[in-house]
């Protein structure tokens, strides 16, 4: 195979092409990027008949030294917003030491190389001291300890500890770790006392305040992506009424944030809410599309026409708050709260995939243009996002946000689907996977593939070519947590203390960093496509080719050989993804770790060409 890459004649490309989506979806928020470490710190949760109430029993609490655990709703409540809470009874005649302690996210992360903060909300007659620590469940040692102080004499209603901060003495051997809270028994003999917002913080990014964890977010920043979708995907809609995301209910004083049951099985406390997760995208430089909900709910519900309006106002309300300067009344608010300088949008996408659940004909005959017509006349540079074919709601030059799922063979065959794609409005493909190998479609595997990853590659070549029209793409899921969800895919999976980086996630992370500001045309002699697909792009240091060999030829004999039009180098920079077989995946580093490897190599011009040779039939090749 002989390629040509042309000096110029392309297009200009998008230089979000590669960005990523958050949802908190099987714990990628609470329990993942959120560093609220302890588990039901609040007793948010759903009751057992679904989303009636917001009550959960005293799951991952236990009880340490004889008292009992309960749910409690008794006056006075910590806050309106949560209105249950953790009773800790203490029999009469205890000595000793007594308490509870909590199992965490499928553990604890303990490090004696970083910090950690914790406190409490308590009610009920005890001063003095709480021993605070953490214990391996595997060795049974004392892996870090502090305490809180507390002082009730004067009050009959709740006060908050100190909060502690204390970095641990030994570091885990594993995450199978537990942290305790501890009481002097004899102080509490006979008494009830009650618990709510229980926290503990490992040292977050750019140590923020109710931050996010460090090793998750490097691990974002480390993909160089250059947007976040959020908050993303069907946890923003809500099972049913009237449990979408609220914006409103996720900021200020965790003590207001009541929580939502989330789509996926699990309670949202909603610590991680809108300005943690702007701040989020701030900290690491991307760009941010807001996601907005759109009056359909999973379950089918939508807001009629009529009742649509506060569904709207709420919106705006929204953006003044993220957008206004502080002389506005939602401006202030988030100035108030730490944020005096307006944050940047220039995307909003209204609702997530409104042609499923029976959405699709309120989208378009009132939902979409309701927001729209709201939206673009406030803020006419925000470029609006629909989420079905932007021609049936608007002629106003809306963008599509298209989401794709399929096998390995599918994600192949879109190859060429955005050759001939209408150039009449911008696309984002803000979810896409190969949830599956070849043509299974039974279900998704738990990594993907080298194979799947090739696939993935190559469909994104495909976007590459067409980034004149095709303005972003991000992976769906990006982060899950592997206790939960072993068996579906996403870019990142994380235990308490690990992380697993898929192959899909190196190679969107290398297409990512190596991308230009247009298209080059690239003609080809002795072939086509397949079973070697190409894209090339340029700035204006650099040609790049990215390759991919999807069960093709190895070797020197079968190497492509690659002319660049106009350019004296004699040398270029080579950069190969590739794994033992097409089958291998990465694991988690107690499990085998990664199979993938990265390989840099400089190459040097002979004659016209630089030939680049595949070591393995599946390789992604960056030159
Ligand atoms: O990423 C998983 C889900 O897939 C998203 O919530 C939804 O938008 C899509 O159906």
């Amino acid at each position: 195979l002989a390629l040509d890459v042309a000096s110029s004649g392309g297009n200009q490309s998008s230089s979000l092409l590669y960005g990523l989506l958050y949802e908190d979806i099987y714990h990628s928020g609470d329990g993942g990027l959120y560093g609220e470490m302890l588990r039901n710190r609040a007793f948010q949760g759903s009751s057992s008949g679904g989303a009636a109430s917001l009550v959960r029993n005293t799951n991952y609490w236990q009880p340490v030294g004889g008292v009992s655990l309960a749910i409690d709703t008794s006056s006075p409540a910590l806050s309106s917003s949560l209105p249950y809470h953790m009773r800790m009874d203490v029999p009469v005649g205890t000595t000793g030491t007594v308490g509870f302690y909590n199992e965490g996210f499928w553990g604890f992360d303990v490090d004696a190389t970083k910090r950690y903060i914790t406190s409490l909300y308590m009610r009920g007659n005890y001063s003095g001291t709480i021993e605070c620590y953490f214990k391996s469940d595997t060795t049974g040692q004392i892996l870090g300890s502090t305490s809180l102080n507390i002082d009730q004499t004067s009050s009959s209603g709740w006060v908050q500890t100190n909060s502690a901060t204390f970095q641990p003495s030994k570091t885990g051997s594993d995450g199978n770790n537990t942290f305790y809270f501890m009481f002097d028994g004899s102080t509490l003999a006979g008494k009830s006392v009650y618990f709510n917002i229980l926290s503990l913080f490992k040292q977050t990014l750019d140590d923020r305040s109710n931050g996010v964890r460090e090793d998750l977010a490097n691990a974002l920043l480390n993909m160089n992506q250059k947007y976040i979708r959020l908050p993303g995907g069907n946890n923003m809609e809500g099972n049913n009424s009237p449990y979408e995301w609220k914006w409103n209910e996720t900021i200020g004083s965790l003590q207001n944030r009541p929580g939502r049951p989330g789509t996926w099985g699990d309670i949202n406390t909603d610590g991680f809410g809108l300005l943690e997760m702007m701040q989020m995208a701030q900290d690491l430089g991307l760009e941010v599309i807001l996601g907005i909900w759109a009056g359909l709910y999973l379950d089918g519900e939508e807001i009629s026409q009529a009742n649509l309006q506060p569904y709207v106002d709420s919106v705006m309300n929204e953006l003044e708050f993220l957008l206004g300067d502080e002389t506005t009344t939602y401006g202030a608010q988030r100035a108030a709260l730490g944020f005096p300088s307006a944050f940047t949008i220039n995307w909003i996408e209204i609702g997530n995939e409104d042609y499923l659940n029976g959405g699709t004909n309120s989208y378009y005959s009132y939902r979409y243009m309701a927001f729209y017509n709201a939206i673009h006349a406030v803020y006419p540079s925000i470029n609006l996002v629909s989420t079905i074919n932007p021609n049936l709601v608007t002629s106003n030059g809306s963008s599509l946000d298209l989401h794709i799922y399929g096998n390995e063979n599918y994600f192949v065959s879109l190859f060429n689907t955005f050759d001939q794609a209408s150039r009449k409005y911008p696309v984002f493909v803000n979810e896409y996977a190969a949830t599956n190998t070849g043509s299974n479609n039974n279900g998704q595997v738990g990594a993907q593939t080298l194979g799947m990853s090739c696939a993935e590659a190559i469909f994104l070549l495909g976007c590459e070519r067409n980034s004149d029209i095709i303005v972003g793409s991000a992976y769906g899921a990006m982060i899950k947590n592997y206790n939960e969800a072993p068996d579906t895919v996403a870019a990142i999976k994380h235990t308490a203390n690990e992380i697993l980086y898929t192959i899909s996630y190196y190679a969107q992370k290398l297409f990512a960093e190596n991308m230009g500001t247009e298209t080059l045309p690239v003609t080809v002699t002795d072939g086509g496509f397949g079973p070697v697909y190409w894209s090339a792009t340029a700035n204006s240091s650099s040609t790049i080719l990215k390759l991919v060999n999807y069960n093709g030829e190895t070797g020197a004999s079968n190497a492509v050989l690659v002319n660049v039009e106009g350019s004296s180098k004699t040398t270029a920079t080579l950069i190969t993804l590739t794994a033992p077989n097409s089958t291998s995946v990465n694991n988690l580093p107690s499990l085998g770790g990664e199979s993938s490897i990265i390989s840099t190599t400089t190459v040097s011009r002979s004659a016209d060409s630089f030939s680049v040779s595949f070591s393995n039939p599946y390789e992604i090749a960056i030159l």
